[in-house]
């Protein structure tokens, strides 16, 4: 593996064994012996805010030996204008590795191609892959297996969350459904490039949960997207609360990639009755993207 640019690139293997390293990395925290990372330099390029992606990367690649810098890009010339192809090219020469946050989905890309060093996409208004290693990761220690269980994306459909865990399934060849007003579903063209029939689309909450035993929501307006009070607006009858679960299969978690804005996607009982579960995703975060880090070491 030299990068993590999105889950649509990767295959059922590959997922299953970064979660499986992910589990050993977890159950051998504090355990340093293993330094992949012994001797390089990563950086982290964000275009956006971050708390949990940021402290996770940090934390992670030190754990595995490495040294890593923040830059936020305001404070380097991409800010001012610098193509990131050259952005990538003079940090190509210098350091062994980046994780960049952006909106757009072709900078990771190009920054991958034109640097030639190991890129990891920390979320672009496309995917944020390394959330949904967490996730799959959070699924597996609460419920054993995603394997016959129907996991459920309430929100915005068409968001980078969403696409992620659309990928997911595809490969991993669990039950998704995902919920969403009809305008924040993904087109019907991309949807048939994922060709996955079991993800379907709906625009009924409620149909979606039933018997549900994953129940997964983000924020209605991503990074970018800030007062857009028509979109929000669509979402009044989304709120991941007591009434919509009490649909859901018994055993149900619920999942939250965080940060969330209570009484909107989620209320705010609900998020502090799985909370257990939504900060174990959150802490699961560091032990996914150690996996990551140590697989394209390798
Ligand atoms: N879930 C997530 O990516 O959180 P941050 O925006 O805080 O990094
Ligand atoms: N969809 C959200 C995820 C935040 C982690 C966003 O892009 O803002």
């Amino acid at each position: 593996m030299k990068h993590l640019l999105s889950i649509e690139e990767l295959d059922a293997p590959t997922l299953n064994a970064l979660i499986d390293s992910a589990v050993t990395l977890k159950a051998e925290r504090g355990n340093h012996s293993t330094q992949p990372l012994a001797g390089q330099t990563w950086a982290m390029i964000f275009t956006k805010s971050s708390t949990r992606t940021r402290v996770s990367f940090e934390v992670g690649v030190r754990e595995l030996g490495g040294s890593i810098m923040f830059l936020s890009s305001n404070d380097i010339q991409l800010g001012r204008g610098e193509p990131i192809k050259d952005t990538a090219r003079v940090l190509g020469r210098m350091i062994h590795g980046c994780i960049i946050r952006t909106f757009d989905q072709q900078d990771v890309v190009d920054f991958s191609d034109f640097s030639e060093i190991p890129t990891i996409n920390a979320l672009t208004d496309e995917e944020h892959p390394c959330q949904i290693l967490a996730d799959l990761l959070t699924v597996k220690e609460k419920l054993g297996t995603w394997e016959g269980k129907k996991c459920v994306f309430i929100g915005d459909g068409d968001n980078n969350m969403s696409r992620s865990w659309i990928w997911a399934a595809k490969y991993l060849g669990f039950e998704l459904v995902v919920a969403a007003p009809e305008s924040c579903q993904p087109p019907k063209d991309w949807m048939d490039k994922v060709n996955a029939p079991n993800v379907t689309l709906t625009s009924d909450p409620v149909e979606a949960v039933k018997g549900a035993h994953v129940i997964n929501t983000d924020v209605w307006l991503s990074m970018g997207q800030e007062g857009q009070a028509e979109k929000e607006a669509l979402f009044g009858d989304y709120q991941v609360n007591a009434e919509l679960l009490s649909h859901a299969a018994d055993d149900h978690i619920v999942l939250h990639c965080l940060p969330a804005y209570r009484e909107k996607e989620i209320s705010e009982a609900i998020l502090e009755l799985h909370a257990d579960t939504i900060f174990q995703q959150a802490e699961n975060r560091l032990h996914a993207q150690k996996a990551v880090l140590a697989a394209i070491a390798q």
